[in-house]
């Protein structure tokens, strides 16, 4: 490691998180959550409803949003997109509660692998902890972020892999290799595992991250990005079941987040961009369909995974495709128009609602 890179070095920043919420009861209320999902309810099938309780944290407060994801701080006017909480057709989703989910998760690694749609999972945990009084530690470094809550021996961990499989470097150059999943030793010492990967398959050019692609060993220039992805995840699939003890770890899969750049697919022909969008869209089927990676992503789901290694899809794409209005736009440091990320606060504490109602009644 060449000295003065400090982008290499590991820092690390111990500090008190400020107090926000005020109680500080040790009893344990948690309990009147354990009935989240009555039986037949689909988390997953619902609306987004109009709530003036919402949001569930106030931005401002929360220390160090990335800036491509805190719309509030770079200027964002509207503010309705902040108010809506998202209705599950046959229960209620549980509220999120902070101190409830270090409790349950005391002694615990969550890791969060993939590509920046992770990074703005993992932020917005982070904010929907902070209110909690305890003391913080954070360790970041090119390939992770994690943050620690000291007294409950609880740590969040953002890993940042673009394709899940690996990169690596040869002497033809750069090969993304669909066979090997180098990264999942460290993985699997987690005990909660959220993936996802989408956002990158499709990149050409001087942002495609690799030379070659290889496949069943052989090494090709390019190949059906489609088939590539596919390839990616039966790979994954056959490393859940060889590597992770399902005992130990619990293995989540995040649908796929949707960008919106194209008003066709929500009605709206003329929009190029989610730049004028500040409402969901109503009811609970998206015009523009089911995507199709969302297809693969199931497809192999439900076929290379035994069993026996459980994985739960956190199926998150058509709530989200409801929410045209919850992407940064221009709201942002860069000033790049970006309907692709989510604003923190927004739809990616929702995501985390559901993964705490997922949690909560053990999956
Ligand atoms: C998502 O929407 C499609 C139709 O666009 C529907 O077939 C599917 O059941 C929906 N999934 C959920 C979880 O609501
Ligand atoms: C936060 O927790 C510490 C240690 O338990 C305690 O001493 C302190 O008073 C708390 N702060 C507030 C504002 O309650
Ligand atoms: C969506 O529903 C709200 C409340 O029912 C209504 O006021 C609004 O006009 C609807 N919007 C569209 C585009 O249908």
């Amino acid at each position: 490691m060449e000295i003065g890179i400090t982008r290499n070095v590991v820092f690390v920043v111990i500090s008190m998180s400020i107090l926000i919420l005020a109680c500080l009861s040790t009893s344990d209320e948690s309990q009147s959550f354990l009935q989240v999902k009555p039986t037949g309810c689909n988390l997953y099938e619902g609306k987004w409803v109009y709530d003036e309780s919402y949001p569930l944290f106030d931005s401002s407060k929360c220390p160090s949003i990335r800036k491509v994801f805190d719309c509030f701080k770079y200027g964002r006017p509207d503010h309705q997109y902040l108010k809506y909480r998202w209705q599950p057709n046959g229960c209620d989703l549980p509220r999120f509660d902070a101190r409830d989910f270090l409790r349950r998760m005391k002694g615990k690694k969550i890791v969060f692998v993939g590509d920046s749609v992770s990074d703005n999972h993992w932020q917005s945990l982070v904010c929907l902890l902070n209110g909690i009084n305890t003391t913080t530690s954070h360790v970041t470094n090119d390939a992770f972020s994690t943050l620690k809550f000291e007294e409950y021996g609880a740590s969040i961990t953002v890993f940042l892999s673009h394709y899940l499989v690996d990169i690596t470097n040869e002497p033809i150059g750069r090969v993304l290799n669909l066979d090997s999943i180098k990264d999942g030793e460290i993985w699997k010492q987690a005990d909660v595992l959220i993936f996802n990967t989408w956002l990158w398959w499709y990149r050409k050019g001087p942002k495609q991250p690799w030379d070659y692609i290889k496949n069943d060993g052989k090494i090709v220039k390019d190949m059906d990005r489609m088939e590539a992805f596919r390839k990616a995840l039966i790979t994954w699939a056959k490393w859940v079941n060889s590597d992770v003890n399902p005992s130990k770890t619990k293995v989540f899969f995040q649908g796929i987040s949707p960008s919106h750049y194209n008003g066709k697919e929500w009605n709206e022909p003329s929009a190029r961009d989610c730049s004028k969008e500040t409402t969901p869209l109503n009811g609970t089927t998206y015009p523009g369909g089911v995507p199709l990676a969302l297809k693969v992503l199931k497809e192999v789901l439900r076929s290379n995974t035994s069993p026996t290694k459980p994985v739960h899809l956190l199926d998150i794409t058509n709530l989200s495709q409801l929410r045209k209005d919850g992407h940064p736009s221009k709201y942002n440091a860069f000033r790049g128009m970006d309907c692709t990320h989510w604003c923190v606060a927004g739809v990616p504490d929702t995501w985390n609602q559901l993964l705490y109602a997922e949690l909560l009644q053990g999956i």
